[in-house]
């Protein structure tokens, strides 16, 4: 399902449910030890994804740990990011030659909690996701907004180090042709010369998810 909103060159890998007896490292192993059951699932499909797409690039099994922050830690010349909510895990991954930034984010397309798009949205991204939420029924616009923000900072964190803040990123969405743009707000931009100051990505609704993506061609500053 997320190929369809990643261009070519993304090696992915998802999963609808956690299959049981999936092989972790034992330093992965050692990083849920005392976590709850739900934890060790998705971490453990989520590794096997990740293994799977380093599989496709054509490299081999090895541990993904968390790094600074939580970002997960890649070999030298991957970029990548990972998702899990409930019913969907997911591992997206290029060349550092190929993609600048790489973020995705899975969500239930579901309400988010009452209160909570007033502390996520600015105002304008909150008049836009209530018309859309009156006009185009079926998409919780308000969760769809949320995941879009989880994306744009996934991808910007890893390569940046520089830690978004919700209205850091100003949000448009196209309800019809499943793009968005984030618009950074961001005083000292651009950290690193070649990084755009808005990020294009995509994103797709489909059996109660809510999918998202920002992928950045081309060679990533530094490496
Ligand atoms: C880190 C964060 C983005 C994770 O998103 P989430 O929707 O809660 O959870 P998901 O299951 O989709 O993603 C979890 C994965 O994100 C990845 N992740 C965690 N921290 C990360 C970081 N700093 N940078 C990149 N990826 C990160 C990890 O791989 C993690 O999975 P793992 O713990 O199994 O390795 C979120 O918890 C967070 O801290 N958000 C606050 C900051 C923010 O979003 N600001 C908006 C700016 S516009």
């Amino acid at each position: 399902m997320i190929e369809r909103i990643l261009p070519a060159g993304v090696a992915v890998s998802e999963a609808f449910a956690d299959l049981p007896g999936t092989d972790l490292f034992p330093e992965e192993s050692r990083l849920i030890e005392t976590s709850v059951a739900a934890r060790q699932r998705e971490f453990s499909t989520a590794r096997r994804c990740a293994r799977e797409a380093l599989g496709i690039l054509g490299l081999p099994p090895r541990p993904v740990l968390p790094g600074r922050h939580g970002a997960p830690q890649w070999p030298e010349g991957v970029v990548g990011s990972i998702t899990h909510c409930a019913g969907y895990r997911a591992a997206a991954i290029a060349r550092t030659t190929d993609m600048m930034l790489l973020g995705i984010d899975a969500e239930p397309n579901t309400p988010l909690p009452e209160g909570v798009l007033e502390s996520i949205a600015l105002p304008g991204e909150q008049r836009r996701v209530r018309v859309l939420n009156r006009t185009a029924p079926g998409v919780h616009w308000d969760h769809l907004l949320f995941s879009m923000k989880e994306a744009v900072y996934k991808s910007w964190y890893p390569c940046t180090g520089q830690r978004l803040e919700f209205e850091d990123a100003d949000i448009s969405v196209d309800p019809d042709t499943g793009r968005f743009t984030a618009r950074l707000r961001l005083p000292d931009h651009p950290p690193q010369a070649a990084l755009p100051s808005r990020l294009e990505g995509r994103w797709l609704a489909h059996d109660g998810l809510l999918i998202t993506a920002i992928s950045v061609p081309g060679a990533r500053p530094g490496g």
